[in-house]
């Protein structure tokens, strides 16, 4: 392989894009001024940014003007456009407020089952109906006279955690999730830094809130590891390579990827700058084997499966993703897309009903990959790109937007850093 496409240089990614939805429906709720910068500057973070603020939360560069006091039932339906996360932390959110509210997205949002946030805040007494009896958006949520619930979460899910957190902000005595697989832990951290009455057990898998009001804040949103893991994964794949990401979050049920790279060869050097941020860099790692993932690993890694199956893809050996049906129910069926991204760059896999499985070895060949709208297949295949000789061409490009405007940008900046 050559180095015609080496990578070289250092970057900031996107600000984390779970943190930053979760920062603007805080700071909404938090009476005063709260200020925070680095939020990610997606199509999805924007699209809750402007729900808040058609519900009456006031953002002035950095500042964002909040508490219930001040918010207000939305004149329109609210949009959340391609976002999962978005629709679903809302629900909870608007659960809480005694008012009417309409959510609806995009045509990937109108298949994504919503069935997991309603049926609990339903069972906390909200008022919620949507397509197919509340399984599919559009949403129409009535809030207000909830009380607290002992959720058992079957499906692992931090969304679902989420929604019902924010709704349990407001219910009358204890509000109580408990998880199977430890999820990615944001809203419990960032409720706690809020001043909520928050617990969370040792092992991470209870969460206990009672009613609480939350106080401003100020936070510089960390980058996104799942965005990070794009540049990292190139820098292992295209020889000659060295890549460094700055700030990015690696705090709990964020950093898993990190762990398999490093299970399967890769080159990574990890310097923490903080107790959940770290500096990282990667390096040509022409030795990368197969692994398996599965279990409590996969909630830790869920979104950097597509881009670890392309480090699969060239690497030595199998590598099997196990555990992972959710990987079915995300902007695209990611099993679907995943296996038909590797093979139109010429690499075995086949699908399996949990995940799926990779042979390994392969030399990639250039192809046309659809993106089917999902942001992570575009950026996973123009990774893949990079080391499959000849022009690919990647329909769907524009699906990007949605968590990385930059992305094409930050490619060019690191093909500079490696000219010079
Ligand atoms: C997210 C949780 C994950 C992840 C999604 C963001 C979050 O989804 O895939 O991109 O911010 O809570 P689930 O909670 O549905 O597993």
């Amino acid at each position: 392989m050559s180095e015609a496409n080496q990578l070289r240089g250092r970057l900031r990614v996107p600000g984390d894009k779970s943190i930053s939805h979760r920062a603007l429906l805080l700071a909404a709720l938090a009476e005063g001024r709260s200020r925070v910068s680095g939020l990610s500057g997606g199509e999805d973070v924007v699209a809750t940014a402007t729900a808040v603020t058609a519900m009456g939360a006031r953002l002035e560069g950095d500042v964002v003007i909040g508490g219930r006091s001040r918010l207000h039932e939305p004149e329109r339906v609210i949009d959340v456009g391609n976002s999962g996360t978005g629709i679903r932390l809302l629900a909870g959110w608007c659960a809480s407020m005694p008012w009417l509210t309409v959510l609806q997205g995009d045509a990937s949002i109108g298949r994504r089952p919503m069935d997991r946030v309603t049926v609990p805040l339903r069972r906390m007494g909200a008022t919620i109906d949507g397509r197919e009896g509340g399984r599919l958006p559009p949403l129409v949520v009535r809030g207000g006279g909830l009380s607290g619930i002992d959720l058992d979460l079957e499906v692992p899910s931090a969304q679902v955690k989420g929604a019902v957190l924010l709704a349990g902000l407001v219910a009358a005595g204890e509000t109580i999730v408990r998880e199977r697989v430890a999820t990615r832990s944001h809203t419990e951290e960032m409720l706690a830094a809020c001043g909520a009455d928050i617990e969370v057990s040792a092992d991470r898998l209870t969460t206990r809130l009672r009613p609480s009001e939350l106080a401003p804040f100020e936070l510089d949103v960390p980058g996104d590891p799942s965005q990070a893991a794009f540049w990292l994964v190139a820098a292992c794949l295209v020889p000659g390579s060295e890549v460094t990401v700055e700030r990015v979050y690696v705090g709990p049920g964020r950093a898993g990827f990190l762990d398999v790279l490093r299970r399967m060869g890769a080159n990574l050097e990890i310097d923490p700058s903080g107790p959940t941020v770290a500096t990282v860099t990667a390096r040509h790692s022409p030795a990368l084997r197969g692994t398996t993932i599965q279990g409590e690993e996969v909630p830790s890694l869920i979104d950097e499966i597509p881009v670890l199956a392309v480090a699969a893809a060239v690497a030595e050996g199998p590598t099997e993703v196990r555990d992972a049906a959710e990987l079915r129910v995300k902007e695209s069926d990611r099993v679907a897309t995943t296996v038909a991204l590797l093979t139109a760059l010429g690499a075995a896999s086949e699908p399996r009903s949990d995940g799926l499985l990779i042979s390994g070895g392969s030399h990639l060949t250039a192809g046309t990959v659809d993106s089917a709208g999902d942001h992570r297949i575009a950026m996973a295949a123009a990774i893949a790109a990079l080391v499959a000789p000849g022009p690919t061409r990647i329909t769907g490009w524009e699906a990007v937007r949605t968590s990385y405007p930059n992305f094409e940008q930050d490619l060019r900046h690191l093909q500079t850093g490696a000219k010079q």
